[in-house]
């Protein structure tokens, strides 16, 4: 009896202490930039943010898990692609921001399709990395296409993340599929699947092992290989010759948001070009969303790039993401070497 009170009145307090400024936030970018968002916004609000850092299929994974009891108010980051399945799922709230004229039409476009369920913070392209040491010691000479990560010398040269926990390693899967054709998509990515020595959790590991000199190509979007450059590792970012997909990172609140008003607090702000600006200083060097946040220098020229006319909707979509990546995991991931 005595338990059970004392639990109820445990309940509420927490209850009451989230009512009076908390946020919990699901971040799927890299550590720094998520830390330093929730600096900047509990400074400027005065609202305590409690960040669980994951990858996008696995932050994805996690919202569709508590669906019958939230836990997260809002997911900030990643790739668009499992917020657009979240946002047709029934799994986020639909918001509008007083923000939205402020950005770019892409990322006005992903709200649209999403039915004003997730909208684009950030754009980048997908491409890879390579350490120029070990290309010049696995005599490789300067890999450039997509189809020159199947030669034989890269054999185990090569790591690129696991699609089913990262939204990069789905975008490569979609974007492989757009350029070649689903079903030669598939033979480049089991022939691929030889020289892969690891699928990671998360997207950018691969680019960071690359810096690390633990694999010769890191598959990864092209400003992940750019902070590793930024920070002096013998690598080179390329895009690849045959064209290249890219992602609109996105934001969603999550329906049955505990902390309901926080999290469209925190949503507004994220839109500003100041908060944008956070990117850049973190090392992270995505085109931002906001026409008025400066693009960082670093970041790499989307104009230039090949891009591919990537179908978001169709990609995002629950059915199409569901089976391919069931298709991945049956004819790929556990394909003998
Ligand atoms: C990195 C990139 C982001 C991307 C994210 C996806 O953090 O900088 O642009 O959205 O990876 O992460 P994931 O681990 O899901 O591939």
């Amino acid at each position: 009896m005595l338990a059970g009170s004392m639990t109820a009145l445990s309940f509420l307090s927490a209850g009451a202490a989230r009512a009076q400024g908390q946020l919990v936030m699901y971040c799927s970018v890299q550590e720094e930039w998520c830390r330093a968002m929730t600096s900047a916004f509990e400074r400027d609000t005065g609202i305590k943010v409690s960040m669980t850092r994951k990858s996008s299929g696995e932050t994805f994974a996690q919202v569709k898990a508590e669906a019958s009891n939230p836990r997260g108010d809002i997911w900030w980051g990643g790739t668009g692609d499992p917020h657009m399945q979240a946002a047709e799922e029934g799994l986020t709230m639909e918001y509008s921001s007083p923000k939205m004229s402020e950005l770019q039409d892409w990322a006005v476009r992903q709200w649209e399709q999403s039915k004003k369920r997730t909208v684009g913070i950030y754009s980048g392209a997908l491409g890879f990395g390579y350490n120029t040491e070990l290309a010049k010691a696995n005599k490789i000479g300067e890999p450039k296409c997509w189809a020159d990560l199947l030669k034989p010398e890269l054999k185990d040269e090569v790591q690129v993340a696991d699609p089913n926990s990262s939204g990069t390693a789905y975008t490569l899967l979609a974007t492989i599929i757009q350029i070649m054709g689903e079903d030669k998509g598939f033979e480049y990515l089991k022939a691929l699947h030889k020289n892969v020595n690891q699928y990671t959790k998360s997207g950018a590991a691969p680019a960071k092992a690359a810096a690390l000199g633990e694999t010769t190509v890191g598959i990864a979007f092209m400003h992940d290989v750019v902070t590793m450059v930024v920070d002096k590792a013998p690598v080179k970012v390329v895009a690849p010759c045959e064209g290249t997909g890219y992602e609109i990172g996105s934001m969603s609140i999550i329906k049955g948001a505990k902390n309901l008003e926080n999290a469209k607090k925190f949503y507004d702000w994220a839109l500003t070009a100041d908060a944008q600006k956070l990117g850049a200083e973190a090392k992270s060097y995505q085109v931002p969303s906001n026409k008025n946040t400066p693009v960082p220098p670093q970041a790499p020229k989307l104009a230039d790039i090949k891009l591919i006319n990537f179908d978001f909707a169709k990609y995002g979509s629950s059915e199409e993401r569901k089976r391919l990546l069931s298709k991945w995991d049956n004819e790929v991931k556990n394909l003998p070497k």
